[in-house]
């Protein structure tokens, strides 16, 4: 594990409830379920919830892409969900997995996995806008070939602290450094978005590769959607996941640092170019 959590929280009280909740967490590790927890957004029938509700597709052709997000908004969390992407040639699809709050100077907090020609890396981009403005852009190649299998890509918004994670592997950490003035999420509620879309104008080596739309449609697959947070409106705002502190251990510091060094493509913090005034301060914190 890459960081200290503890998974299975309830409140101490409830002693008959927390036999069941207990069960259920070691039987079966809570599996999410597309039509309980996730409703479909856009695409006219491009996006298709399989299996029983266990897992779910995304389509894009020509004409459309397609989306779903979360039921429930939340404030804090642990977004866990598994994707296996556009295989072949992939180049100008987007596929995406992100929290959004809705409307002016909103916050988000993004995973877009970038396609790319037969054989190329896929390039994962990730960014935290608070307030509306982002402009945190850390993107990374993959140790693996994300088309083969599914893996697990997590987002841990934490009042501290975001995580983005690989297969449990941290990736990257964007501590809240507000007190240094560094815009970061704490009070929007977010949603859960998923989405499939063209983006040759910019996705792919710059807008240079386009879209091969004698390949289409292009599917990505989505399961075991798990969340394990604050759902708005049912628990006032506050839960458990809260007061676990979410810091990455030993292990997980290294394994970070293991991907920063091999698989990190573009980190904002070391763009001269774009920031000539120098980066943003919380950069020359330290990222741990
Ligand atoms: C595509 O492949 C090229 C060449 O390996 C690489 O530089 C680029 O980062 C890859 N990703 C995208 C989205 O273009």
């Amino acid at each position: 594990m890459g960081i200290s959590s503890n998974p299975c929280r309830f409140p101490p009280n409830f002693a008959l409830l927390s036999a069941f909740v207990v069960l259920a967490c070691f039987a079966a590790p809570s599996a999410g379920n597309f039509y309980r927890d996730a409703e479909i957004t856009w695409g006219d029938g491009r996006a298709k919830i399989l299996e029983g509700g266990r897992g779910l597709s995304l389509s894009l052709d020509q004409y459309s892409g397609s989306g779903f997000q979360s039921k429930n908004e939340y404030l804090y969390g642990r977004f866990d969900l598994q994707l296996k992407l556009v295989p072949g040639n992939s180049a100008g699809t987007v596929t995406t997995f992100f929290l959004s709050s809705q409307g002016e100077g909103h916050d988000e907090i993004d995973f877009e996995f970038l396609g790319n020609v037969s054989g190329e890396p896929y390039t994962v981009h990730t960014n935290v806008y608070a307030g509306g403005k982002g402009d945190k852009e850390q993107q990374f190649h993959l140790w693996f070939d994300p088309t083969a299998a599914f893996h697990t890509y997590s987002i841990v918004w934490h009042p501290q602290r975001i995580i983005f994670l690989v297969d449990n592997s941290p990736i990257r950490i964007f501590n809240n450094h507000k007190s240094i003035g560094i815009p970061f999420p704490t009070s929007q509620p977010m949603r859960v978005h998923c989405s499939l879309w063209n983006a040759d104008d910019w996705a792919t080596q710059g807008g240079r590769v386009k879209t091969d739309w004698t390949k289409a449609p292009f599917v990505a697959y989505y399961r075991n959607f798990k969340i394990d947070g604050c759902p708005v409106g049912t628990s006032g705002g506050s839960c458990g996941f809260q007061s676990q502190t979410q810091e990455l251990d030993a292990k997980g510091r290294n394994r970070m640092r293991w991907v920063q060094q091999k698989h990190m493509i573009y980190n904002y913090c070391a763009d001269v170019r774009r920031f000539p005034q120098g980066s943003s301060a919380e950069c020359k914190r330290s990222r741990f």
